[in-house]
């Protein structure tokens, strides 16, 4: 039996079920070395390296990235490596490749690998914050209404649980400017504040807080900063010895670029003793605070190798570039959107306030009615928000992105709104 035989057998039509050993996904050029100003012909051949079909438009790195072609080889290749000799005595580099992979980490954030703990997502590096404290009854944490779920819900949830108690910061729409929000730190913050927990970019309509100057305020009180990068992390070329929180997570699936189920922790060495690990169990991390923190069990070696990979892989193209790009896809798609008539966009119009993020009302037009339409009839994908609070559509542009799909995402808003859905 071949193996299109054998596909057919197991019901998954003519798919291929196992890649040959050494697999390489096709793709047209290798990465060519970045220019100092890197053009359009550079980035088409950045988007080569990703296995996303030439059509196909995706503007939702906010939600979840395609890694590159790369990035899939080395965890096709160590996974395929790990399952062919599953032994310890094969699995001693697996577990080389993860501290490379902190190593990088801590180089892309501008800090050490002692302070770095890989995780599973942001979801669960921000848990392991709100869990791992010690706040107690007449203790407050105080956080920003538009914080992610992962972020608020968990705060309020262990809110219940400890006897702590939380004040949300609400939000303010657009964007009123950097030190409105540390004005409003200011006041919210009380000496029985223990910990203050905001969202580096927002991910509900792309609002960038100003992180050193909340980490710094919070310094001062000596009171605690979660910052939640989820939304800068691979996007932004982010700096923690400037911003100096105690906290700062992300995922490797968002704008990084990596490998799914795989994110960052970064505990500040001076915050190191003030937080108790969550998971206790065996294969701890090699260095710093990993070595007590990161005991998570067996975890999926590839996938953290991989995860440095995707980090190796950005590093190359240049981080300042990556960012440049993708805020200057973001202004192209925004200047697009201000020319339709009856679409309310709800980042901000400076683009110093925001990143690559970019919200819109499309009048009255049904938003999920829109998105279907917008991926099955033009092959965009983005993301749409229900519900009272700044409804709408979310495009997130990112370096693999090209000026040709912002115009055709920008060209059918426009046929939709002048026509409907
Ligand atoms: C700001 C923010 N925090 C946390 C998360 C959770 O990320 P993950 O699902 O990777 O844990 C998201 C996801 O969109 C987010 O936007």
């Amino acid at each position: 039996m071949n193996r299109r035989e054998f596909a057919r057998l197991v019901g998954v039509g003519a798919a291929v079920p196992f890649l040959p050993a050494g697999y390489v996904w096709p793709r047209a050029t290798a990465l060519p070395a970045a220019p100092a100003a890197p053009d359009e012909k550079f980035w088409l051949a950045v988007r080569e390296q990703f296995v996303m079909p030439p059509d196909l438009a995706m503007l939702n790195a906010a939600n979840l990235c395609p890694s590159s072609a790369p990035v899939l080889e080395t965890l096709y290749r160590n996974t395929k490596d790990m399952d062919r000799d599953p032994s310890f005595d094969n699995r001693v580099k697996m577990g080389e490749g993860r501290e490379r992979t902190r190593r990088l980490l801590a180089d892309f954030l501008r800090v050490t690998p002692e302070e770095i703990v890989i995780t599973r997502n942001t979801s669960e590096s921000n848990n392991l914050v709100s869990s791992g404290l010690d706040l107690k009854p007449g203790d407050e944490v105080v956080i920003f209404a538009d914080n992610h779920p992962s972020n608020n819900t968990a705060w309020k949830e262990k809110a219940k649980r400890f006897g702590f108690t939380v004040k949300v910061i609400p939000e303010t729409n657009p964007h009123p400017g950097f030190t409105h929000y540390v004005e409003a730190a200011s006041r919210a913050m009380t000496p029985q504040t223990k910990v203050l927990a905001f969202t580096h970019l927002t991910s509900t309509v792309g609002d960038l807080l100003p992180a050193a100057e909340l980490c710094r305020l919070a310094r001062e009180r000596g009171v605690l900063t979660l910052v939640d990068g989820a939304q800068t992390f691979g996007l932004m070329d982010v700096d923690l010895s400037a911003i100096q929180p105690d906290f700062y997570s992300g995922s490797a699936h968002k704008w990084a670029c990596g490998p799914k189920e795989n994110g960052v922790l970064f505990i500040n060495r001076s915050a190191q003793p003030k937080i108790w690990a969550s998971i206790y169990s065996a294969y701890p991390g090699a260095v710093g605070v990993s070595k007590t923190f990161e005991a998570f069990g067996q975890r999926d070696e590839p996938a953290m190798i991989a995860f440095g990979e995707a980090l190796a892989f950005q590093t190359k193209i240049g981080r300042a570039a990556i960012e440049a790009r993708s805020r200057e896809l973001t202004q192209a798609l925004v200047a697009g959107l201000r020319t339709i008539d009856g679409v309310k966009i709800w980042t901000s119009a400076d683009p110093s306030r925001t990143g690559a993020v970019v919200s819109f009302q499309p009048g009255s037009l049904d938003v999920r009615k829109l998105s279907a339409a917008l991926y099955q009839n033009e092959r965009i994908g983005g993301a749409t928000r229900a519900g009272q609070d700044r409804p709408g559509v979310r495009f997130s542009p990112h370096f693999y992105n090209t000026h040709a799909e912002i115009d055709r995402a920008v060209a059918a808003i426009k046929k939709y709104m002048a026509r409907g859905v």
